[in-house]
């Protein structure tokens, strides 16, 4: 996710969205993008609810060049008005209710100058691959690594689990993350309840079209004028 080839479209993409005006990233991280964006020239704002992520972020960038404020997506506001907001990397899924993901949108469109744009980057859940009776979809199953999702449906929320080979011996380190995973038509209803409109959706960073088999969107919404 770090390499040239997946930041150099994704860069681009923001970057055209942001025109002359600033950019607010949702969860920022550690900068993989907001950084580099940064970099060709376009303010650039993070909310990070991690101090650690924020600290080490801190070590790439100053809080002149790209100040960061820590706390939540779905509640923090920070000063001004934006052209572009944006949330990557399936992260609108760590919002554990629909309830938060609604208020991430509507957090998001009160940081909108009129004409801006919300990008939301999210996975379409991989319900297709699990079987009737089954809870678990295999992504990774390899020497160092075995990454399965287990599934509850009732409740919308997808448990990723990883076993990482752990060095020399037969350990493994157990790690697993909880999400709450959402169709885009459920997102086009949550945008459309803070007052966007969608505006374009693409299956990745380079604009290919989203069609039934696509794993993933780049979804844009718009705050009308
Ligand atoms: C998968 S990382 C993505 C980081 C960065 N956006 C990127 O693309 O590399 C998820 C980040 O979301 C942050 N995060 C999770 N829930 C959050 C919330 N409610 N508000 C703000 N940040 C949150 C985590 O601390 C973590 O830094």
């Amino acid at each position: 996710m770090s390499s040239a080839a997946v930041l150099g479209p994704t860069v681009a993409f923001l970057a055209e969205l942001a025109g002359d005006g600033r950019a607010l990233e949702f969860a920022i991280g550690t900068g993989r993008v907001g950084v580099p964006l940064r970099e060709r020239g376009v303010p650039v704002v993070g909310i990070e609810l991690s101090e650690h992520m924020a600290a080490v972020l801190r070590r790439k960038v100053d809080e002149e060049t790209l100040p960061v404020a820590v706390g939540d997506m779905a509640t923090t506001v920070v000063p001004g008005q934006f052209t572009l907001v944006y949330l990557v990397y399936n992260t609108i899924t760590n919002l554990l209710t629909q309830d938060e993901q609604v208020e991430c949108f509507r957090n998001a469109a009160r940081h909108l100058a009129p004409g801006g744009r919300f990008v939301i980057e999210l996975g379409v859940p991989p319900l297709r691959f699990l079987p009737p009776g089954q809870v678990a979809v295999p992504f990774d199953v390899s020497e160092q690594h075995l990454g399965f999702d287990t599934f509850d449906l009732v409740e919308q929320v997808l448990v990723s689990h990883h076993f990482t080979h752990d060095g020399e011996d037969s350990r493994y380190r157990r790690d697993s993350s909880r999400h709450r995973y959402a169709w885009p038509a459920e997102l086009d209803l949550m945008a459309r309840i803070a007052g966007l409109e969608l505006e374009r959706r693409v299956a990745d960073w380079d604009g290919a079209p989203f069609t039934q088999d696509s794993a993933k969107h780049i979804s844009v919404w718009r705050k009308p004028v």
